[in-house]
C-alpha cells in the first residue's frame, strides 16, 4: 500500500525538498502552503510529474483552523489516509529587533505559524491516524522541523527562538502521548540552510564561513534536511521517539 505524507510549507525551500524526497521514497504527498500554486509553479510541476495521482497541493494557512480541516479532508478524500506529517512551514520575524523592542504583533504571528498551527494540525492528523490501523510496523510518524534556535540564543529574533523551543517541547509531549498508539515523533534541527528564508542574511553567513564557522564548513542544503526526514520516517528508527537530530554541520558543538 502506498503511504501518504503531509508536508506543510512544501512549495519551496526545505519543505519542497522533503516533499520531493518522500515522493521518491514512494509516498503520496499532500502539501499545505500559503502560497498560490502559481508562485512556485516550476517546483509543483516537478512534483506532479513524479506522479499526478500521488500529489496534492492545498493552498492554505497553517494558522487557520478551517484551512487545516480542509487539508485533512482533501488528503483523506484523495489518498484514503495519512501516515506521515512533516510540520515544516515556518517564518522568521518580518523585522529583526532587539529583544527589548520585540512587538506583540510579531510575537503572535511567529508563534501562531511556528508553534500553534503545527500543534492543532497535528491534533487533526493524529485523530485521523487513530481511525486507521497500523501500516507496517507503526501507525504513523510525525516530524517537526524546528531549528538550532530551539536552544541557541539570538537576541534580535527572540520570538523565533521561543517558537522553536515550543515546537521542541511539542515533540516531547507528542512522543510521550502517542508512543502507545504506535505513532512515533521526531524533530530535526536545521542549522544554516541555503533557502529564501536565509537569503537576507547571506552575506553575513558567507563571511562567517570564510572564518571557519562550522566543523563541516559550508551552507546546509534543503536536501540535507530532506535526507534526515526520509530516514526518520522509514522503519530504521522504530525504537526511537521524542529525539532531535541536529542537521547543522556541527554548529551545536562547543569549540575552543
Ligand atoms: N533555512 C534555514 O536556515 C532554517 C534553519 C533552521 C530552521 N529552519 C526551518 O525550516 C522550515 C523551512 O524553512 P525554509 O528555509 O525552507 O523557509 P522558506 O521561507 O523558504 O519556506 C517556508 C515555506 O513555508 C510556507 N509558509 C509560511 N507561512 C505559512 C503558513 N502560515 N501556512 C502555510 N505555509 C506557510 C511558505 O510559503 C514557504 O513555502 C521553517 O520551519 C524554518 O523555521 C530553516
Amino acid at each position: 500500500m502506498r503511504k501518504t505524507a503531509i508536508v506543510t510549507g512544501g512549495s519551496r525551500g526545505i519543505g519542497f525538498a522533503i516533499a520531493r524526497q518522500l515522493m521518491m521514497d514512494g509516498y503520496s504527498v499532500a502539501i499545505l502552503d500559503i502560497n498560490s500554486p502559481s508562485d512556485y509553479r516550476h517546483n509543483l510541476d516537478q512534483l506532479a510529474e513524479m506522479g499526478e495521482d500521488a500529489f496534492l497541493y492545498v493552498q492554505g494557512d497553517v494558522r487557520c483552523a478551517q484551512d487545516r480541516e480542509h487539508l485533512i479532508k482533501e488528503t483523506v478524500d484523495k489518498f484514503g489516509g495519512i501516515h506521515v506529517l512533516v510540520n515544516n512551514a515556518g517564518i522568521a520575524p518580518r523585522v529583526r529587533r532587539d529583544l527589548l523592542e520585540m512587538t506583540e504583533e510579531s510575537f503572535d504571528e511567529v508563534i501562531a505559524t511556528n508553534t500553534k498551527g503545527p500543534l492543532f494540525l497535528t491534533q487533526l492528523v493524529v485523530k485521523q491516524m487513530l481511525k486507521q490501523g497500523f501500516c507496517g510496523k507503526k501507525r504513523g510518524t510525525i516530524v517537526n522541523i524546528s531549528s538550532l534556535s530551539a536552544e541557541v540564543s539570538s537576541i534580535n529574533r527572540g520570538e523565533y527562538c521561543i517558537s522553536k523551543a515550543g515546537l521542541s517541547m511539542l515533540t516531547t509531549l507528542l512522543a510521550d502521548r502517542l508512543a502507545p498508539e504506535g505513532i512515533l515523533v521526531h524533530e530535526v534541527r536545521p542549522g544554516i540552510i541555503a533557502t529564501d528564508m536565509t537569503m537576507p542574511v547571506k552575506a553575513k553567513y558567507d563571511a562567517l564561513f570564510e572564518q571557519g564557522l562550522l566543523p563541516i564548513n559550508r551552507w546546509g542544503t534543503p536536501e540535507d534536511i530532506a535526507n534526515a526526514v526520509s530516514a526518520l520516517v522509514s522503519d530504521k528508527f522504530l525504537y526511537t521517539t521524542g529525539c532531535y537530530v541536529n542537521v547543522d554541520g556541527g554548529l551545536h558543538i562547543k569549540r575552543l
